[in-house]
């Protein structure tokens, strides 16, 4: 090879090498992945809009922060944090919203005012997965709960997973090897587990999913006084499934993300008998013990797995789309 021949073959190869630079920097220009503050320069106001809309709706209704809180492990652990479960039943396909995985989930209305909001200000910008995110972000704030940073880019899936859902959501009953199990498949181990259970510090669990423990025979696991609170509440072995029955999670501090859930199970008054098996399983009581006893440690583990949950397989950069409306994916022309 000649020297001129040798100059031209380099000065190719640099070339190459600096084009494919390129192009890898415009792909990180296309997708960033997910990031704080993604619509900084897009919706500058969409954090605060979504903050103001959670707050509002609070006021009206409590329990629409403990459905924010509950939307961030329906639909982030299954699979992908892409609004899927927001998505209503169309004439081929079942809404994850209807499976029994998704049993006494509510407000999904009030996502659509949410959303509705933040479309008037910035139309077609901002996907309902970083809403739901957020709201369970914020929600988690209005229950008492710790403020947890974000990222956001989460772009809108165009399917409903309601064929996956057993596959990914424990049931109430699961043993607790599955459900550590479950979550580990997701990042989160067992003391991310053990605080993200601690979300039944608020809300409500329906007889159906409790009648188990009383009928025929009442769970000798159970704190004598809690059967006799749960079976006033849960009189019926099979419960009438028009009729709204249902025992509060916490009885203590029903409206408040703490760790009295902690100190209600190690008592034997956890109502599903997942919240029993973490205080009873030798692999996660040590970690219960220790959230009851420091709320700073409960919190500070809640965010951590809130925040890996979040971020499970999300969809970005050109993948997927900006829903205009929750609850149905966009029309394609
Ligand atoms: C092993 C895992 C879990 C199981 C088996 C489970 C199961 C359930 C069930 C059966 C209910 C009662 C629904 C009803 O009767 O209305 C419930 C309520 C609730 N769950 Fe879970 N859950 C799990 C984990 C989580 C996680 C990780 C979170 C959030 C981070 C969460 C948040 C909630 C909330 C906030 C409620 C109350 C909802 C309301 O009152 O509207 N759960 N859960
Ligand atoms: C869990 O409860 C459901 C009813 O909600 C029942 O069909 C199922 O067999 C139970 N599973 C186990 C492992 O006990």
């Amino acid at each position: 090879m000649g020297s001129k021949s040798l100059f031209l073959f380099f000065a190719l190869l640099c070339f190459s090498v600096s084009l494919r630079f390129a192009f890898a920097d415009n792909d990180e220009e296309a997708d960033p992945g997910l990031v704080m503050n993604f619509y900084k320069d897009t919706c500058p106001q969409a954090e605060d809009i979504i903050r103001e809309q959670v707050r509002l709706l609070y006021k009206r209704h409590k329990n629409t922060a403990f459905s924010w809180l509950r939307n961030i492990f329906h639909d982030c652990a299954v699979e992908s944090c892409d609004a899927s479960l927001l998505l209503d039943s169309t004439r081929r396909t079942l809404s994850e919203k209807e499976m029994d995985r998704s049993f006494g989930m509510r407000n999904f209305r009030y996502i659509e005012d949410i959303k509705e909001a933040v479309e008037r200000e910035c139309p077609g910008v901002v996907s309902c997965a970083d809403i739901l995110v957020l709201s369970g972000r914020d929600g988690i704030v209005a229950l008492g709960g710790p403020y947890i940073p974000l990222k956001t880019g989460r772009r809108d899936g165009r399917k409903s997973r309601a064929e996956l859902l057993e596959q990914y959501l424990p049931d109430h009953n699961e043993s607790m090897s599955v459900v550590l199990e479950r979550f580990s498949a997701i990042g989160i181990d067992t003391p991310g587990v053990v605080a993200l259970l601690g979300a039944h510090s608020v809300g409500r669990t329906h007889c159906v999913k409790l009648v188990h423990r009383l009928y025929p025979e009442v769970d000798s696991a159970l704190n004598p006084q809690h059967v006799e609170h749960m079976l006033h509440k849960c009189p019926d072995a099979i419960p009438d499934p028009k009729a709204v029955q249902y025992v509060r999670n916490d009885r203590g501090t029903p409206m408040v993300l703490d760790n009295n859930y902690y100190r209600n199970i190690l008592d034997n008054k956890g109502l599903m008998l997942v919240d029993h098996q973490l205080a009873v399983d030798k692999r996660t009581k040590p970690f219960v013990k220790k959230m009851a006893k420091s709320q700073g440690y409960f919190f500070k583990e809640f965010s951590r797995a809130i925040t890996i949950l979040s971020e499970n397989n999300p969809l970005t950069g050109t993948k997927g789309e900006i829903r205009k409306q929750c609850n149905v994916a966009n029309k394609h022309h």
